[in-house]
C-alpha cells in the first residue's frame, strides 16, 4: 500500500483549498491518504501524485468530481442543533404572513437538515405555499439527499409522530431503511452550488438561511465572502442561522444576532 507524501498532501490540500474554500489541516493527512487510496487501488497506480495528475485531467471529470466528495465531510443527521428547530417554529413560523415561504439549506449535505426543515413547515405552515432548496458542492451526497432514503438507526432526534406522518417505512429488501414522503419531497429540490463561485444569476431570494457546520472548515477571508454572497439572496428582515460551533464575529454589519448562531438581516 502506497503511503501518502507530505508533498503529496499539499497537491490535494491546496486543490480543496482553491476549489471549494477548505482549509484541511495537516492533521487531516491521514484520513485523506486512507480515504483516496481505494481510488489508487481502483486505478491500480504506485502513488498519489498519480491519482492526483489522473483526477485533474481534463478527460476524467468524474474523477475530478470523485476527488471532491473524498475531500468534503459530509455528516449531518436529522433535527441536528434542536433549538434552531424550536426558534424557526415559534419564532418565525408561527407569525410569518406571506405567499411562498423559501428556505435555502446551503451546504445541505445528504437532504437530513432540508427534509427536518420541511417537517417543521409542512406541520406550521398549514395549506400555505413553501419550498425549501438544498444545494451542496459534493454530487455523491445530494443524490443520497434526492433519493431521500435513510437508515433507521441514525435517527435519534427525529420525534416518532413526525416519522409516522412523513416517512414510509422500508418492507423485505428495504427493511432498517426509511423514505421521505412525497408529499414533502415535492417542496424539496437539491442542486449543486459551489459556495466559493458567484451565485446563478437568477438565484431567488430567501425567508430563512441555513448555513450550518461548514462556515468551520473556511478561513476568515473565505468566510467573509461566502457569507456576503450568501445574504446577497436574503430578504430584509430574513433569518440566517450558523451552527452554535461558528461565529460570525466581524464577518459582516448586515447582519444582527437575535440569538447565538440565528441572525436577522437588516
Ligand atoms: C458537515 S456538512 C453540514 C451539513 C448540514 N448543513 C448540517 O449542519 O448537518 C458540510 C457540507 O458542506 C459542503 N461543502 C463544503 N464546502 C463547500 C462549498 N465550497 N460549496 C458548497 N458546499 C460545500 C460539504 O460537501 C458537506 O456536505
Amino acid at each position: 500500500m502506497a503511503s501518502m507524501t507530505v508533498n503529496e498532501f499539499n497537491l490535494f490540500q491546496k486543490f480543496i483549498y482553491d476549489h471549494a474554500g477548505i482549509d484541511l489541516a495537516p492533521a487531516k493527512q491521514i484520513m485523506v491518504s486512507s480515504r483516496l487510496t481505494k481510488r489508487l487501488n481502483y486505478y491500480q497506480l504506485d502513488n498519489f501524485g498519480q491519482y492526483f495528475e489522473l483526477a485533474m485531467s481534463s478527460d476524467n471529470p468524474q474523477e475530478f468530481q470523485m476527488m471532491v466528495d473524498i475531500l468534503t465531510t459530509n455528516e449531518t443527521y436529522f433535527f441536528r442543533e434542536p433549538k434552531h428547530f424550536d426558534f424557526l417554529q415559534n419564532e418565525i413560523l408561527k407569525s410569518w404572513r406571506g405567499e411562498h415561504f423559501r428556505l435555502w439549506s446551503a451546504a445541505s449535505s445528504s437532504g437530513e437538515e432540508a427534509y427536518s426543515i420541511a417537517m417543521s413547515l409542512a406541520d406550521n405552515l398549514g395549506g400555505r405555499k413553501w419550498s425549501i432548496l438544498g444545494t451542496d458542492l459534493s454530487t455523491k451526497v445530494l443524490e443520497k439527499a434526492r433519493h431521500g432514503v435513510y437508515m433507521m438507526d441514525r435517527i435519534e432526534l427525529l420525534d416518532r409522530k413526525l416519522m409516522e406522518k412523513y416517512c414510509l417505512k422500508g418492507v423485505r429488501s428495504q427493511e432498517g431503511t426509511f423514505r421521505i414522503a412525497e408529499k414533502l419531497r415535492q417542496h424539496v429540490r437539491f442542486k449543486q452550488l459551489n459556495l466559493m463561485k458567484p451565485l446563478p444569476p437568477k438565484m431567488e431570494t430567501f425567508d430563512v438561511i441555513f448555513l450550518r457546520n461548514v462556515l468551520i472548515y473556511f478561513d476568515n477571508d473565505t468566510k467573509k465572502h461566502v457569507v456576503e454572497r450568501i445574504i446577497s439572496s436574503l430578504k430584509p428582515g430574513g433569518y440566517f442561522f450558523i451552527s452554535h460551533s461558528e461565529t460570525l464575529s466581524r464577518i459582516t454589519d448586515q447582519l444582527e444576532m437575535v440569538q447565538p448562531s440565528i441572525y436577522i438581516k437588516r
